[in-house]
């Protein structure tokens, strides 16, 4: 059973002393045996949490693994629409997220109502929805799909049938150019992919001629037009570590250089530029994550991700469509 509940709603996270002297480590691992608990980790997460992590992968990794866990507590470290695509598929598991307060710029840019309303101005429409958004933006949509997936999806969707690709606009420019595909868009970004600098990029490729750029498709088209691969994480990931190339300029968040460096110490990998001299490579989202969340929010079970069972349902079956339709994809 777990201690006293703590969690403020209104802070959305665990917060109380931790002793300084605890290896965290140690303390979590022992709590995710006691509990039956697996910890499911994306690629942006902070070093610390990948290592802990009994998986770590992108968004269609992800989803496949909470769908096939037999552990009776999922901890998601990563963002809330991460965690809900957990409880959609596994409503009679405890899904755990360190901090409910760790959302995303594109499932903020489309709310389950607007997204209604825009269907309703085309009719005719299917609509296929990046898995970054809410579930009840899911629920309103016809097909999910994730940066692995995408493209495959909207192959299989017949020539003469009209979609609508919400909420991210880059991700939805690079398929149409991929496809040849019309798609009528919604106008959402990923605050950390649209903020790499082309000009930066061209300066970093000349003072490193040899480097390969690999890139997400959420970024640019004036970024992604400089790329020698796009793709998602784990695609960026495997084409790194099978490369015979030595240096790599890397365009997506910087969490994921941890695993290339780990699979490639040889190698060398640099993060694509951001705009300004920020720190905006990195998701200020999944990084709200921290080992003293996770391990608080192990110990007392929460904060726990809880969803009405009407729209559990609907949102679902695009999931499983989207399973389905990419059972080929590794
Ligand atoms: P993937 O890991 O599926 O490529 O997604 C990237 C992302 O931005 C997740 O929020
Ligand atoms: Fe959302 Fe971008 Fe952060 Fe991914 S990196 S969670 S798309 S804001």
């Amino acid at each position: 059973m777990t201690d006293v509940a703590v969690l403020d709603p209104v802070v959305g996270y665990i917060d109380e002393p931790i002793d300084p002297s605890l290896d965290l480590f140690d303390a979590i691992e022992q709590l995710k045996r006691e509990k039956n608990a697996v910890l499911l980790a994306h690629y942006y997460q902070e070093p610390d949490i990948q290592d802990i992590a009994d998986y770590i992968g992108d968004s269609l990794g992800l989803s496949r693994k909470a769908a096939e866990t037999d552990a009776d507590i999922i901890v998601f470290a990563g963002v809330h629409f991460m965690a809900e695509t957990a409880k959609i598929l596994n409503p009679t598991k405890k899904v755990l997220l360190p901090d409910l307060n760790a959302g995303c710029s594109l499932a903020d840019s489309c709310p389950a109502d607007a997204l209604r309303a825009f269907k309703a101005r085309h009719p005719g429409h299917i609509v296929v929805s990046y898995i970054n958004c809410t579930a009840a933006t899911k629920a309103e949509s016809d097909i999910i799909c994730t940066s692995s997936n995408a493209e495959h999806i909207i192959r299989q969707i017949p020539e003469d049938q009209p979609i609508i690709f919400a909420p991210d606009r880059n991700l939805g420019r690079w398929l149409m150019r991929q496809t040849g595909r019309d798609l009528v868009l919604w106008e959402g970004v990923c605050i950390v992919h649209e903020t790499f600098s082309e000009q930066k990029l061209l300066r970093l490729k000349v003072r490193h001629p040899e480097a390969l750029v690999l890139a997400h498709p959420e970024c640019e088209e004036v970024v992604l037009r400089h790329a020698d691969f796009i793709g998602s994480t784990s695609q960026i990931r495997r084409f790194a570590r099978e490369s015979a190339h030595q240096t790599f300029i890397v365009a997506t968040e910087e969490g994921i250089l941890h695993q290339m460096r780990k699979d490639s110490p040889e190698k060398t990998f640099i993060p694509a530029p951001p705009e300004s001299g920020c720190n905006c490579s990195q998701c200020p989202h999944m990084r709200l994550n921290t080992l003293e969340k996770l391990y608080l929010c192990l110990k007392h079970e929460q904060p726990e991700i809880t969803m009405d069972e009407d729209l559990r349902r609907r949102a679902l079956r695009p999931i499983e469509r989207m399973l389905e339709m990419s059972a080929a994809i590794k």
